[in-house]
């Protein structure tokens, strides 16, 4: 039984060194990001729920799993339970689409949903997520598909299952739902008490459902509805990303959860996570921005899971905890130790020193469980101008002159050691 002062079903607590591991993929996404020219922003982690509501109206975040509350004011709001819309009501607000075109933009934060908790699937979850705004071009769906696969990548994740489909516009999508209703129709029976009910709201989503795969196996193609424009889009998309290196494959099955998608959807998943666990998902939204009362503006993005990148990662994610340098001190030089460790600070340098007034026998000790360096102060080799340094692992020490401890290996560790994983560009291949 959870307690009231437990923390709420379906959410966690992230300590050290996982903590470290999160920061390192927020940096690695950030520097990813940048090279694609994608820029930070920020929204509040509740917004008004209209916002949500205009663009969700089919859609099960927004009307089963929202966290919606009334203020002391009696304002209704709701913690987001995904970027997109709040990213683009910002874009709204703030009149980027004054902002010369295309505008790029990312976020890392968390997100949202009352979802019933499982292996993968969390009640506040972190989302690394791009929104690209103001271009039509299939070259757009691509980058931010290949914006994605490179962060996946950069943070040492090999071989994502990439499924894209395109679910038409409004010219050829109509066509296609009536097939789609006729098709399901007719076999009403046979569906899940879920379907039924989406066969009157969104049919759509009966594509997709975990349930009856046996009935939809032979429902229509949307392939055989897309208009010419759609198809001509979606091959554009197909090859873009192909011409990468990257492989792709059609699901004619994904439709995706959010209702704002218009043509191209993806969702890229990985053999350790399990079929039908995505890593990351988005796809185009060109009617989502005037829906928020904006001006007509196509756009493309995803949202990428990061406790899902984290899981996929295990071990693989090579992020280690800072260590530090230990500046331990023998009695009488407690102040000097403190002084020495903050100066080491002010030069780049992690450093510790003692703050429970313990013997350099138990400081020593306890810098042993967490950290392999230490330099002590003190004593006949501080009065002639030198510290001791120690390596914990190996038990040595010898005498070091003070004016050249930023010379010494242990200083340079700790200097070096900021915890998070740079992603290294890849090898190019040779340009063509
Ligand atoms: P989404 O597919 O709902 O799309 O979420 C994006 C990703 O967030 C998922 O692929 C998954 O990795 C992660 N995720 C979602 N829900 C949970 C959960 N309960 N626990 C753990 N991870 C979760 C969106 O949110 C869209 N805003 C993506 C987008 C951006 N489309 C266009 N631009």
């Amino acid at each position: 039984m959870r307690t009231e002062l437990q923390r709420p079903r379906g959410t966690q607590d992230v300590l050290p060194p996982e903590s470290w591991k999160v920061e390192g993929l927020r940096q690695v996404a950030l520097t990813v990001a940048r090279r694609y020219g994608f820029e930070p922003v920020e929204t509040p982690i509740f917004e008004q729920s209209a916002v949500f509501l205009r663009v969700g109206e089919h859609t099960d975040i927004v009307q089963h799993e929202r966290y919606t509350f009334r203020d002391a004011g009696g304002v209704e709001l709701t913690l987001r339970p995904e970027g997109t819309a709040a990213v683009a009501r910002a874009y709204v607000e703030n009149g980027l689409q004054a902002w010369p075109k295309p505008v790029r933009l990312c976020y890392f934060g968390p997100m949202f949903r009352r979802e019933r908790p499982q292996a993968g699937r969390f009640r506040q979850h972190t989302q690394f997520g791009a929104e690209l705004y103001g271009s039509e071009s299939p070259l757009a769906d691509a980058e931010v598909i290949l914006l994605a696969l490179a962060v996946v990548e950069a943070a040492g994740l090999a071989d994502p299952e990439v499924r894209v489909n395109s679910i038409g516009c409004e010219r050829c999508r109509p066509r296609y739902r009536e097939a789609l209703v006729g098709y399901f129709a007719a076999r009403r029976e046979a569906l899940c008490p879920d379907c039924q009910v989406r066969l009157e709201r969104n049919p759509l989503r009966l594509l997709d459902c975990k349930v009856d795969v046996a009935v939809r196996a032979e429902a229509p193609d949307l392939a055989d509805y897309w208009c010419d424009d759609c198809r001509a889009h979606f091959a554009a998309v197909e090859a873009a990303v192909a011409s990468a290196g990257r492989r792709v494959e059609r699901d004619p099955h994904l439709v995706r959860g959010l209702d704002y998608y218009t043509r191209t959807v993806f969702e890229v998943g990985h053999p350790s996570l399990g079929a039908g666990v995505a890593l990351f998902g988005g796809g185009r939204y060109d009617g989502l921005v005037a829906s928020l009362d904006g001006p007509t503006v196509p756009a493309v993005g995803f949202g990428m899971g990061i406790e899902r990148l984290l899981g996929a990662l295990g071990d693989r994610l090579a992020v280690t905890a800072p260590t530090p340098l230990y500046v331990g001190h023998l009695p009488g030089y407690a102040e000097e130790a403190f002084r020495l460790a903050e100066w080491l600070r002010n030069q780049g340098v992690a450093a510790e020193s003692d703050l429970l007034g313990r013997s350099v026998r138990a400081q020593l000790k306890d810098a042993a469980r967490r950290t392999r360096w230490a330099v002590l102060v003190g004593g006949r080799e501080w009065e002639a101008g030198q510290v001791v340094v120690r390596d914990l692992g190996q038990g040595t020490q010898a005498p070091w002159p003070k004016e050249r401890l930023l010379e010494w290996e242990g200083v340079a560790a700790a200097r070096l050691a900021v915890g998070v994983p740079w992603a290294e560009p890849k090898a190019a291949p040779d340009l063509r």
